[in-house]
């Protein structure tokens, strides 16, 4: 029997870390809701892993970092997957030096660009969903993701991020200047309008 530690767990689901073959890696496995029916929460778990699962994979080829998948049982809901031994980028943003911090945000814009490229919608960009590992920013959790080509989506999915900068990181008020900066290099479409679009949800914001 394969030991499993769990390190995580959420509302959602719940991280174990485990072995697959000889690797090591984790396993994410959505939890049943007692107070929805047990035919359409079988469905849900069900659905939204296949989702998640479709959408890391999709992410991957387009050249992003994520996690390798080994495997997706859509019964059980388990996604099992690499194991990434890094930092998550939450914990060690705000103790880099300046340049660092700088090339590091850079690099979260360019990835991010990618997604948009292709129409993915990560749907959860906050620090706590990337890891630092071999110099490279991986995205974890798009149990949250969609395909989406539209601007307004786009917009949404970035401003997510830049709340979750000011939040936590609210001492580096810069940091997500130099993500649009990265996101600007990298994207195909003109990103002024996307940049507009967060404007505006901004604003949104603060008339509600
Ligand atoms: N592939 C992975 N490698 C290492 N840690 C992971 C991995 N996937 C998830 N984790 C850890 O588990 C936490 C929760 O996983 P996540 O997919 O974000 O679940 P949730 O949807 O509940 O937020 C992450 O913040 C991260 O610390
Ligand atoms: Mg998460």
């Amino acid at each position: 029997m394969i030991k499993k530690d769990i390190i995580y767990k959420g509302a959602e689901a719940e991280i174990c870390v485990s072995k697959y073959m000889n690797y090591n890696v984790v396993e994410k496995r959505r939890v049943h809701k007692s107070y929805r029916i047990n035919y359409i929460d079988d469905k849900l778990i069900s659905s939204r892993t296949r989702e998640e699962a479709k959408l890391m994979i999709e992410a991957r080829n387009k050249g992003v970092s994520v996690p390798i998948i080994y495997d997706v049982d859509l019964i059980s809901g388990i996604i099992t997957m690499e194991y990434l031994t890094g930092k998550r980028i939450k914990d060690i943003l705000n103790n880099l030096s300046e340049k660092k911090r700088q090339t590091l945000c850079k690099k979260i814009g360019e990835s991010i660009a990618r997604f948009h490229n292709n129409d993915i919608i990560h749907g959860d960009i906050t620090t706590s969903n990337m890891i630092l590992l071999d110099d490279k920013v991986h995205f974890i959790d798009f149990g949250l993701g969609e395909k989406n080509s539209e601007i307004e989506s786009k917009g949404v999915d970035l401003h997510v991020l830049m709340e979750a900068l000011e939040s936590t990181h609210s001492k580096y008020s810069d940091c997500f200047k130099y993500v649009l900066e990265g996101y600007k290099k990298e994207l195909k479409d003109d990103a002024n309008q996307v940049i507009k679009k967060i404007d505006e949800i901004v604003k949104r914001g603060r008339y509600r």
